[in-house]
């Protein structure tokens, strides 16, 4: 379906500025597989950048854009280099699909490099190698970001296009990334509320992206892109699959299909329509790994199952005797058993196969809200009839533990 990808190439860390190396695999998430998306209008102002190899300094041509550029800090890559000690790998954060992630500190007024410790804390993105996808990512970030603000979307500082040189400055998000609360093996578990909390934040990114004014589809909404602040609020961040949603009487938008395995929404898929309501569909998937602790795919069964943690949980998701089974253990029964019912039964509306089924990203959040009002206890008749299981289940019985292909999703 053009959306299995290699994992990405390793960092090349520290002290080289050098991107002009062999053009790597960019990411596990990314490649576009033919050509016929549509120009938004956030594209079609910048048409050249998408349509040629990008021209070496495009700083310039970026100022020229003031739409893209008044809002945004135009960095020098010394500076950068000078504000992550060279790239040294002490100052690595992370690395995806697009590159590196490295910390780093600049003046809070004039944005000048200082040194570490002192003025603001910004992560760096730094793109991998010379890679026309690559660009054409970088430049989308640069655009949705530099003109989308919200308390729930990372806040872009700034970048650098300096020769072949691609690079995204953010505020710096102190918790890092949903995936590795979830997943990282020796990480804190994080409790029920900060979960529900990190579901709220994201619904109300997407709702603002999917709203009148911003009318935006994400695409790529996964663990590792809810990125985390000091009070577990969560932030959307890459905005390189980005699209502007369909206009006038266009149910849907054309587009290649990209996405991230487990992730993306089936219809999407197979027709390459893209809708908000392919976002909602992800939304379930990332609700489903903060009621499971379990990844939208399972690595471990890679080559082995096309499985995915939806085939895997729907079952359950729609006996409410048995949702329980798929909660993540590492919560300790520390959670209300209301709460999760409601909250699975959303996930599953979400993940409807039918988009028209699937609730709207505001209804979402209205249920979100509902939920978090009444402290996690939802009072419809559908979930105070049910009859509960033990949440201390074991997982001896576990449907995670027999997994077995459906090969019915991507
Ligand atoms: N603004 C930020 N503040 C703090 N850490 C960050 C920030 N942005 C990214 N990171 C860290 O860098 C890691 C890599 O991010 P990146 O977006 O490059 O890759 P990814 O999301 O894992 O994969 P993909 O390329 O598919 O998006 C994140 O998981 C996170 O830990
Ligand atoms: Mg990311």
């Amino acid at each position: 379906m053009g959306i299995c990808w290699p994992k990405p190439a390793k960092c090349a860390h520290a002290s080289s500025n050098n991107f002009s190396g062999s053009a790597k695999t960019h990411g596990n998430t990314k490649q576009e597989s033919t050509s016929s998306a549509q120009k938004s209008p956030l594209e079609v102002s910048n048409n050249e950048f998408i349509a040629s190899k990008p021209q070496t300094p495009v700083s310039s041509n970026l100022k020229a854009d003031t739409s893209v550029s008044s809002n945004l800090k135009s960095f020098s890559f010394s500076d950068l280099k000078n504000a992550t000690k060279n790239f040294r790998s002490e100052t690595l954060l992370g690395e995806g699909g697009f590159g590196c992630v490295f910390k780093g500190w600049i003046d809070e007024n004039t944005f000048a490099p200082t040194k570490p410790g002192t003025g603001i804390v910004v992560a760096i993105k730094k793109l991998k190698a010379e890679s026309f996808q690559g660009h054409k990512e970088w430049l989308a970030e640069v655009n949705y970001l530099g003109q989308l603000h919200h308390e729930n979307l990372v806040k872009l500082i700034g970048y650098c296009a300096e020769y072949e040189n691609r690079l995204l400055v953010y505020e710096f998000m102190p918790k890092g990334s949903l995936e590795n609360h979830l997943f990282k093996k020796g990480v804190q578990p994080i409790s029920w509320a900060t979960r529900t909390q990190i579901a709220r934040g994201v619904a109300q990114g997407l709702s603002f992206l999917h709203s009148l004014d911003a009318n935006v589809i994400y695409r790529d909404l996964k663990a590792s892109n809810i990125l985390l602040d000091s009070d577990y609020n969560a932030k959307l961040s890459d905005f390189g699959l980005a699209r502007d949603g369909p206009t006038g009487d266009n149910t849907h938008v054309s587009t290649r299909v990209v996405g991230t395995r487990g992730y993306a929404a089936p219809e999407y898929v197979a027709t390459g329509h893209l809708t908000p309501k392919s976002d909602v569909y992800s939304f379930g998937v990332v609700l489903l790994e903060l009621l499971s602790g379990q990844r939208a795919m399972d690595d471990e069964r890679v080559g082995f199952s096309e499985e995915t943690l939806v085939d895997w949980a729907k079952p359950f998701l729609s006996d409410n005797r048995k949702v329980l089974r798929i909660m993540d253990t590492r919560l300790g029964g520390q959670y209300s058993r209301k709460g999760a019912q409601a909250a699975a039964a959303l996930a599953l509306q979400c993940l409807h196969t039918d988009p028209k089924n699937r609730p709207s990203m505001a209804d979402v959040l209205v249920s979100l809200e509902r939920l978090h009002a009444s402290k996690g206890t939802p009072r419809t008749p559908q979930h105070s009839q049910a009859k509960l299981d033990h949440h201390g289940m074991k997982h001896v019985n576990s449907p995670h533990k027999t997994r077995v292909s459906t090969a019915n999703s991507l």
